[in-house]
Parts: structure tokens; sequence; C-alpha cells
């Protein structure tokens, strides 16, 4: 299985995908975790892109096609893969295309994550990320157990810069103008699938089983 994960920041992009790892045991290559990695890290990569994912900017298409043309060659990739962020421009996607035409690969679906835009800055507002694990809360949908600590590791919780309410308001107009056009770009390809994700996380997960099936 191959497929894309469209939608909004804070559309559950990545809540669902972990979902998908498990069903399907392929990986999830999520370019912000990667980017994020490479941030701490402080790589020259992560040291480029972190102006841009702290205003909100898409980090430029050259740097994320170099980052993918690597990734989807590795040996966990053989099987199928759940891109969580990627590709976010035509210019992504038609990289993508070249890329997977390079490597024989062929995508099975592009599913588009539909939610109000009005319920994700209520999401990523309150969203809370580990600093070890990096597994993601919800101070409201999804919260720890015990209060800024993670559940899985016990290290401390942490709010990611994009994620304060300007800067969310910058992510979501550069979603519209830059990644919303690739729904039509999948479309015209007949591999869009769309699931309603307005709901609570266990009903968008039940919708996008129903839709994959
Ligand atoms: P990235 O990390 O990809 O951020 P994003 O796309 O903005 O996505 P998010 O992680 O914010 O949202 P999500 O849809 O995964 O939601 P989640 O499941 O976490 O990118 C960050 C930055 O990196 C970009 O701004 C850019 O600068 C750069 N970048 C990355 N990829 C790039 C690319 N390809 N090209 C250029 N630049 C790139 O859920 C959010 C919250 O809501 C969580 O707290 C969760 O618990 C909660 N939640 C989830 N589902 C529900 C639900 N159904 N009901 C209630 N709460 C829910």
């Amino acid at each position: 299985m191959k497929l894309i994960l469209l939608g909004p920041p804070g559309g559950g992009k990545g809540t669902q995908a972990k979902f998908l790892v498990y069903k399907y045991s392929i990986p999830q290559i999520s370019t912000g975790d990667m980017l994020r990695a490479n941030v701490r890290d402080q790589t020259a990569l992560g040291i480029e892109a972190q102006n841009f994912m702290n205003e909100g900017r898409l980090v430029p298409d050259e740097v994320i096609l170099g980052m993918m043309d690597s990734r989807l060659q590795k040996e966990d990739c053989k099987n199928g893969y759940i891109l969580d962020g990627f590709p976010r421009t035509i210019p992504q996607a038609e990289g993508l295309d070249k890329l997977l035409d390079k490597i024989g690969h062929k995508l099975n679906y592009a599913i588009v994550l539909d939610v109000e835009q009005e319920a994700i800055v209520n999401r990523l507002s309150s969203r809370r990320s580990c600093r070890g694990c990096g597994r993601v809360y919800n101070l409201i949908f999804d919260p720890p157990e015990k209060e800024n600590k993670c559940g899985s590791c016990d290290d401390e919780l942490y709010q990611r810069e994009d994620d304060k309410t300007e800067t969310i308001k910058n992510r979501l107009k550069i979603y519209n103008e830059q990644t919303a056009p690739l729904i039509e770009f999948y479309s015209a390809k007949n591999l869009t699938q769309h699931v309603d994700a307005s709901g609570d996380i266990h009903q968008v997960k039940a919708n996008l089983i129903t839709a994959l099936i």
C-alpha cells in the first residue's frame, strides 16, 4: 500500500498515519518529523529549514525532494509507505511522479482528510508533543494521563513553535494557496478518496478504514 495523506495542518494526518502503520506494517514518512529531527540535531538541512518552519512557511521544494529521493529508496519502503505532509506543492507532486517512475513504484491512493478550518485552530493550539519519543497529545481531545508528561516515556511535553495562533493562520493560508490544488492534481489521476475528518479521532479512523476497503 502506497498512499498520500493530504489535508490541512491539524487535519489529523499524523494521528491517522499511526493507525495505518499498525494496520499495514508500513512506515509513516512525515517530512515534518524528518525536518524537526534535522532542526533538533542542527544539521545543515535543519539550519536551512528552521526559519521557514517557525514562520509557518514551506521549506523550498528542492530541499524536500532531495530528502525524499533518498528516503523512498530505503529498504523499509519496498512494501509501501504513508506519505504524511508530502507532497505539498505542485512542483513537489511532479517531482514525486518522476521519483516513483525512477524506482518503479505506483501510488494506490491520495487520501484527503476533510475538516472545517475553524476546528483546526482549536486542535493545533492545544497540541502537545513529547520531547523524548515524539508522541502527540491534545490537551482537549487526547490528554496525557499525567500533567505535562508523556505516558510512553515519561519525558516532558512541549508546544511546537509553529502551533502559536498567528503562525497557524499563516500555515492555513499557505495550505489553501499551495497545497489544496493537489486535490485536483490527484483527482485527475483518479487517486483521491475523501474522508470526513471532522469527528473525533476514532470516528475519523473508522471513516478512513472504510475508504480504504
Ligand atoms: P508538518 O509537521 O507536516 O505540519 P502540518 O502539515 O502543518 O501538519 P500537522 O503536524 O500540524 O497536522 P496533522 O494533520 O499531522 O495533525 P495531527 O495528527 O498532529 O509540517 C511542519 C512544517 O514543516 C511546515 O509548516 C513546513 O514549514 C515544513 N514542511 C513539512 N513538510 C514539508 C513539505 N513537504 N514541503 C515544504 N515544507 C514542509 O493532529 C493535530 C492535533 O489535533 C493533535 O493534538 C491531535 O491529537 C489532534 N487531533 C487529531 N485528530 C483529531 C480529531 N479527529 N479530533 C480532535 N483532535 C484531533
